[in-house]
């Protein structure tokens, strides 16, 4: 699938079929996450690949009240949980260079994850970003070590229904040119 098509055409799912995800294709999603460029090449991120039915539903049920990807979460076969690194993205030895602090690996972890749903979507399979969720339990639940966190996890599977796409901002509302609001 062409780039700019898979962009456009990618949609947030949160119904999937009980379909399994077979190991070459899941390699091929987590090559797209791989290849992601990141602060200083520093690849912070890292990957846990949720198969376990019983962990699939503690991790859901991290998930905000009524957040509507925790069924998918349950029903998806897989579920891929992105964690960071901290004080590497946007550090030097340890200390952050800019005025965001150590929150580049938010960023690095959203490039990666973002490349995998394209790449996912490119396949045939569904997904969608998960955010709202207590990250604390996600982390004991995974068994996390102490200097990473997760950032964020996302139900991939074979889509069970077609998503309409929630509008967008037109361009003369978010672009700007030579200052702020020009
Ligand atoms: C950082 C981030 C966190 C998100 N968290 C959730 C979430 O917790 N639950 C959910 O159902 N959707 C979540 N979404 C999906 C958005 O609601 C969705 O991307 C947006 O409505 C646009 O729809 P589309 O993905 O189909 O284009 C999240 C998206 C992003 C980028």
């Amino acid at each position: 699938m062409e780039v700019l098509e898979a962009i456009k055409t990618r949609r947030s799912i949160r119904r999937y079929k009980t379909t399994p995800v077979d190991e070459k294709t899941l390699e091929q999603v987590l090559e797209a996450a791989r290849w992601a460029p990141s602060w200083a090449n520093t690849q912070c991120w890292r990957f846990i690949v949720v198969r376990d039915g019983n962990i699939r539903a503690e991790l859901a049920a991290t998930l905000s009240a009524n957040n509507p990807a925790a069924d998918a979460i349950r029903s998806a076969p897989v579920t891929i949980v992105v964690c960071a690194e901290l004080k590497r993205s946007g550090c030097y030895h340890g200390e952050p260079t800019t005025n965001k602090g150590d929150t580049w690996y938010m960023f690095d972890a959203a490039l990666a994850m973002q490349n995998l749903v394209l790449a996912a979507h490119a396949l045939g399979l569904g997904t969608v970003h998960a955010g709202a969720f207590d990250a604390g339990k996600a982390d004991s639940i995974l068994g996390v070590p102490e200097g990473f966190c997760v950032v964020e996890m996302t139900p991939l599977g074979y889509p069970d229904h077609e998503a309409k796409a929630p509008p967008r901002k037109e361009q003369s509302e978010i672009v700007f040119h030579d200052k702020f609001g020009g």
